[in-house]
């Protein structure tokens, strides 16, 4: 079980919403707008996580339209992780009375990649406040910048990493029919995202097909042939089940 071990935790401390000390121009002397030691004793357990049962990550990549959500909700069901959109969360932060909600808006609406300490904060706050311990965090890392900042503030790794490999026609045909009014479903802003998926994404990909974390999955066919694919990664991962 993910227990909890004390609500005063170092962690938490860190992650509170800090309004004062976190404009994104100032740094602290690890390069974050807020004050995270990044090597305390916690990380000798499971990185700063104040848990007394580790983290299970799976990290969820694919191009725009790939069908990493959808897909998403099918392991949730199967495998009983907890779901943790990036996208979603940063569309949250957006929409909440955030300081940080005017760069997000713009940042999605260009197609481009939020800075990673916001992201990673968002992600890890959802992390600390769960009682589930695994994970499955889809749309993250998007970039190099991403994946080094989450291993640096966490301390922790992913133990695999799904790519859902889509042609790009089939995203965009996917992007513009899928109808979920969101700013960035337009054909010039996913002209970008798929820009920038290629420049910055791909290479973490690559990094983790290196150190053999990589399942590659063909993102084409219907959602349940595309899940009897994805099924067998969980399948062989005694913790996963
Ligand atoms: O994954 P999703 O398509 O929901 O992401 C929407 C947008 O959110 C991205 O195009 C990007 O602007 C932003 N995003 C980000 N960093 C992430 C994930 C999403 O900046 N790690
Ligand atoms: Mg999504």
């Amino acid at each position: 079980m993910w227990r909890r071990a004390t609500k005063s935790s170092l962690f938490l401390r860190l992650l509170k919403p800090s309004k004062h000390n976190a404009s994104l121009s100032q740094s602290s002397t690890n390069g974050f707008p807020f004050h995270i030691h990044t090597h305390t004793h916690f990380q000798e357990k499971h990185g700063i996580f104040s848990k007394e049962v580790a983290p299970f990550i799976t990290f969820v990549l694919g191009g725009p339209g790939s069908g990493k959500g959808t897909q998403c909700a099918k392991i949730v069901e199967t495998f009983g992780f907890n779901h943790l959109s990036a996208g979603d969360l940063l569309r949250r932060e957006m929409d909440s009375d955030s300081e940080y909600g005017s760069m997000i808006l713009n940042t999605i609406r260009e197609g481009n990649i939020v800075p990673s300490e916001v992201t990673v904060k968002l992600i890890l706050r959802e992390m600390e406040s769960s009682d589930n311990h695994k994970f499955l965090i889809d749309g993250f890392p998007r970039s190099e910048e991403n994946r080094i900042a989450f291993e640096k503030i966490s301390g922790v790794e992913p133990h695999m990493v799904l790519f859902f490999d889509c042609p790009e026609e089939e995203m965009v045909k996917r992007l513009l029919s899928r109808n979920q009014g969101r700013i960035d479903d337009n054909i010039d802003t996913i002209k970008n995202r798929l820009k920038v998926f290629e420049a910055l994404n791909l290479p973490v990909v690559e990094y983790y097909a290196k150190r053999g974390k990589l399942y590659r999955i063909n993102a084409v066919g219907t959602a349940d042939e595309i899940f009897e694919q994805v099924r067998p990664a969980f399948e062989a991962c005694e913790v996963a089940k």
